[in-house]
């Protein structure tokens, strides 16, 4: 077994978890505690047609709140959505910040909370610890089982006029508080409940056998992969089983933990091209490219495949064996979610080049387990 135990690694964890079933009805108790009085709530149209928005509302109101709403964020969030939403926060001087939805109002919150703490724009935040200290206090309530934003300290955000996908990173916009609560998801729509759930499963694959990985991000990983493969197909068939559901939040906030102490490698590294240039949904794009990286990355790679097959349930002693079970099973997974193709993203030919390019200059493109340059994404694409 190849371990990382010769590595140094530091293992940094801001985030309070509180979790349950039904404790959003904590909130307003969790905002006191961090002297949030006038909080902006960061949210999309998809949250507020939903009626979730209006719950989390219902909970202010009751207990006296003053707050203002924010719902413009666009999925793929924009730079100019970051901008925004500051603006507003700035304009009624709220104090404290409610993201409710999946990664794309999480992640625009991040980047929001730096700017109104220090001023700029959301573009003078991208890459590493550009963050200048403690930011306003926010908090995180996932809608969706899937990017682990809630406990990351990255935040990706597309600067619309390059059509490039960017990545901001510091421990200062980690969230405060990310309060999980399973049956918030159980009204998610099965394609998205597909799509955010294989996005989990990628973070703990890529997390897991990523090149920096290390042992308190891959005990994390193998956890969240067990509990994401059992139960993807039930919260898929049947939303309202409560249990898949939290199984599959719990999952992904393991995947988030974990990536966001190793990283995620090469299927980030070209869905975010493709997200930068089509726009194209994050998950879907993880659920299209997972297995052939997989297949790609195996030969160098099998070990910790192996390890992967196994929390995924095969009882396959032979390790190279059991490596290629897991490329089939993720195959398996994925063709059992219905999930669109790659004919389906509408990805032009001549972009071909230009796609693994921006793949080779994502930042992550150094963990995967098998080097890839532009010659190895072109062929996997
Ligand atoms: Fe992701």
């Amino acid at each position: 077994m190849n371990t990382n135990l010769m590595n140094n690694f530091s293992f940094i964890f801001p985030t309070r978890i509180d979790y349950g079933i039904g404790i959003i009805k904590n909130l307003t108790c969790v905002l006191k505690e961090y002297g949030i009085t006038k909080p902006l709530i960061i949210t999309d149209k998809g949250i507020v047609e939903s009626g979730l928005l209006q719950k989390v509302t219902a909970l202010l109101e009751a207990d006296h709140f003053d707050y203002f709403v924010f719902d413009e964020i666009e999925a793929n969030p924009k730079d100019y959505n970051v901008d925004k939403a500051a603006e507003t926060a700035l304009k009624n001087h709220t104090d404290g910040i409610i993201a409710l939805g999946g990664g794309s109002p999480i992640d625009t919150a991040k980047a929001a909370s730096a700017i109104i703490s220090y001023g700029g724009k959301a573009l003078d935040y991208m890459g590493k610890n550009k963050v200048k200290g403690p930011v306003q206090p926010f908090i995180t309530i996932p809608t969706t089982a899937g990017t682990g934003s809630e406990v990351t300290f990255s935040s990706v955000i597309t600067d619309s006029k390059k059509n490039f996908k960017l990545t901001m990173k510091s421990e200062y916009i980690a969230p405060k508080v990310a309060l999980l609560d399973p049956e918030l998801t159980v009204s998610l729509p099965p394609s998205i409940t597909a799509s955010t759930g294989v996005d989990a499963l990628t973070h703990a694959i890529e997390a897991y056998s990523a090149k920096v990985s290390e042992p308190i991000a891959d005990a994390c990983a193998l956890y969240a992969i067990e509990l994401i493969a059992e139960n993807i197909r039930e919260a898929f068939n049947n939303g309202m089983n409560v249990q898949a559901r939290a199984a599959m939040q719990m999952g992904s906030t393991l995947a988030g933990i974990a990536f966001s102490h190793s990283d995620v490698a090469s299927v980030h590294c070209m869905a975010e091209a493709l997200g930068g240039i089509y726009d194209a949904p994050h998950g879907v794009c993880n659920s299209i490219l997972l297995p052939h990286v997989m297949a790609y990355s195996l030969k160098d790679a099998t070990d910790r495949y192996a390890r992967i097959a196994r929390a995924m349930g095969s009882k396959e002693e032979c390790d190279i064996k059991a490596a290629e079970e897991a490329v089939e099973m993720v195959k398996q997974i994925v063709s059992d979610l219905k999930l669109p193709k790659f004919s389906e993203l509408g990805v032009r030919e001549e972009d071909l080049e230009k796609l693994s390019e921006m793949s080779v200059a994502n930042l992550s493109t150094d963990s995967n387990p098998r080097f890839m340059g532009k010659k190895e994404y072109l062929a996997v694409l």
